[in-house]
């Protein structure tokens, strides 16, 4: 059984009288500790797909299996321990969090809310839960805004991780990173992937961070699948026009392509 299961998924946004088709009919699956990347230029509808798939967006039409559950149908008690199971990491965590809440706080929000540690424990989990992100613990009393932007990212992931989620949408998560510390969140949710065996859906126009961390990769063209397959394969002969385009105006995958040939 999938982990995920997203069929005929549609999402029609009105505006002043027009309609527009932010997400058309788009079918995928995800399995247990696996990456699957959504990629494709902007506006293509990624960012739709991540609400939709959180029920932070209702569909206009389809359906979303996770962990065996009709999701977009689970109320009450069992949709907040399936929410647990769902998390998130956006790309700008100063508008994710109040950027004047403490670390600590951040962190101690899901573990009071998801009821997973004791007021008496919580102090301890925290600490952690920065250990395992590469944090120091006397990060904790410090406010978000203080922080630097690759120590508030690996912040968000120690909140995404800290109610033990199967799957973690990151919507651009790395983007606003410069290259180094780009490769070091690159590199904790490799580590985070096969230690815990967490699935990803990691949506990136990057498609050079998208062939090092996916297995799969789905190119998106205005909110319909241009095309779908193993991310390398894709991404090194893309067969569609949309992929042609997108690894074209890679600067740096063209040139490993060059190096190649
Ligand atoms: N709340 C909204 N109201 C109206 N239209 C919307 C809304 N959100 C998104 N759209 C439209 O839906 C389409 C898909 O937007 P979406 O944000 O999903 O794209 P994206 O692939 O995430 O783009 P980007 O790479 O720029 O983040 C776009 O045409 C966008 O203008
Ligand atoms: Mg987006």
């Amino acid at each position: 059984m999938s982990l995920l299961t997203v069929s005929n998924l549609t999402k029609r946004y009105r505006r002043g009288g027009k309609v527009v088709t932010a997400v058309d009919d788009v079918s995928f699956h995800i399995e247990p500790g696996e990456t699957l990347a959504l990629a494709g230029p902007s506006g293509s509808g990624k960012s739709t797909i991540a609400g939709l798939v959180l029920r932070l967006i209702e569909p206009d039409a389809g359906r979303i299996e996770f962990e065996g559950d009709d999701f977009l149908a689970l109320r009450g008690a069992k949709l907040r321990a399936r929410r647990a199971r769902l998390q998130m990491v956006f790309q700008d965590p100063l508008a994710a969090f109040n950027p004047r809440a403490t670390v600590a706080r951040v962190l101690d929000d899901p573990l009071r809310i998801h009821g997973i540690a004791s007021r008496a424990e919580r102090p301890r989990r925290i600490a952690a839960l920065l250990e395992r992100v590469g944090l120091a613990a006397d990060l904790a009393p410090r406010a978000i805004h203080e922080i630097s932007g690759g120590q508030r990212q690996r912040v968000a992931i120690a909140r995404a991780i800290a109610t033990g989620p199967s799957l973690i949408v990151l919507d651009e998560a790395v983007s606003a990173l410069d290259v180094s510390v780009r490769g070091q969140i690159l590199d904790l949710l490799l580590d985070l992937q096969s230690q815990e065996r967490i699935a990803y859906l990691f949506i990136s126009h990057d498609l050079g961070v998208v062939r090092a961390l996916a297995r799969r990769v789905i190119l998106l063209d205005a909110g319909r699948i241009a095309e779908s397959g193993d991310a390398r394969a894709v991404i090194d002969a893309p067969q569609s026009a949309i992929g042609r385009a997108l690894v074209a105006a890679a600067p740096r995958l063209k040139r490993t392509t060059q190096d190649a040939s």
